[in-house]
């Protein structure tokens, strides 16, 4: 279990951690956050995550909590604090607390800040990744700026439930056309039988991950190509590889979409060493 969380300028214990009850983002989801991988002692990709997080806050008009460097001192402390050497350092902002109006409240209202970590096991997740993920689609449902990171979640929410019951690991939102779009909570990629990497542009309609940013780089270093193009679930099905990208599960094969195997079942092997090669290629930060 986790021990501290950071609360609007305090450690406290992580059990007895609480937000107001008229915070925004409990009442409206009117907030955003950010997930940044622990490995092996480090923040990976802060730098690129606190851009988003500048870019969701600026998109929703809502202020910094502090200032970068402050928050980026907090998250390094809540890392160090629970311990966490392999894991995750979640953060969110809110518009803050006020009574209960759609409106924006009144201009100095402080944004709530909220920041936690816990740790995971690599080799477990190494584990998964051996056997691969399984996926179902099913239709697109969420609004139209999922780019913005907010904390609105619900239909990703029902939509990884149902994929539970269907014996699977993530869901991919479909637009009508049958293109994939993304995962409840994570990007969606596939391998071409040339192996170029596809994955969809991420000017609008999905989140810019921030692992999938970084795979481009590792791509480069690898001399593999990026296609940036929609792909449909029928191409997905056929393809050489499937895969998905997030700081929770950085890369991760998948062997079957809607109960059909990709390929011969198995993980793909591009996918794997995309996987080995990610913590290299990340930037650093030293919790
Ligand atoms: N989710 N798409 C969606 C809808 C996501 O929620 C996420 C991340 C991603 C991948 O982004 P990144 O590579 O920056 O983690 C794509 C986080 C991890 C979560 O909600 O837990």
């Amino acid at each position: 279990m986790p021990r501290i969380a950071y609360v609007n300028g305090r450690y406290v214990r992580h059990a007895e951690a609480a937000v107001h009850v008229e915070d925004r983002g409990y009442q409206f989801a009117d907030g955003v956050y950010e997930v940044c991988e622990v490995a092996r002692g480090f923040i990976m990709d802060m730098r690129r995550h606190l851009d988003r997080l500048d870019r969701s806050l600026r998109e929703l008009e809502i202020a910094w909590p502090m200032t970068r460097k402050a928050l980026e001192v907090v998250m390094r402390e809540v890392v160090k604090r629970n311990r966490v050497v392999n894991g995750l350092v979640y953060l969110q902002v809110t518009r803050g607390v006020a009574l209960r109006d759609h409106v924006f409240p009144v201009a100095g209202t402080r944004p709530a800040v909220v920041v936690t970590a816990k740790r995971s096991d690599p080799a477990a997740a190494l584990k998964r990744a051996e056997a691969g993920l399984k996926v179902i689609t099913m239709p697109e449902n969420r609004w139209d700026r999922v780019d913005i990171k907010t904390v609105g979640l619900l239909p990703n929410v029902l939509a990884r439930q149902k994929a539970k019951l269907a014996g699977a690991q993530e869901a991919w939102f479909v637009d009508p056309d049958g293109t994939v779009k993304e995962g409840a909570a994570t990007n969606a990629w596939i391998v071409t039988f040339e192996g170029k990497l596809v994955t969809r542009p991420a000017e609008h309609g999905i989140l810019r991950g921030i692992t999938r940013t970084t795979l481009f780089d590792l791509a480069a270093q690898m001399g593999l190509a990026i296609e940036e193009r929609g792909f449909t679930v029928d191409e997905a099905k056929k393809a050489r590889e499937a895969f998905i990208t997030a700081a929770t599960t950085v890369v991760m094969p998948v062997v079957a979409i809607d109960g059909v195997p990709v390929a011969n079942g198995h993980p793909g092997s591009i996918a794997l060493s995309l996987r080995k090669a990610f913590f290299d290629v990340a930037e650093k930060t030293q919790a």
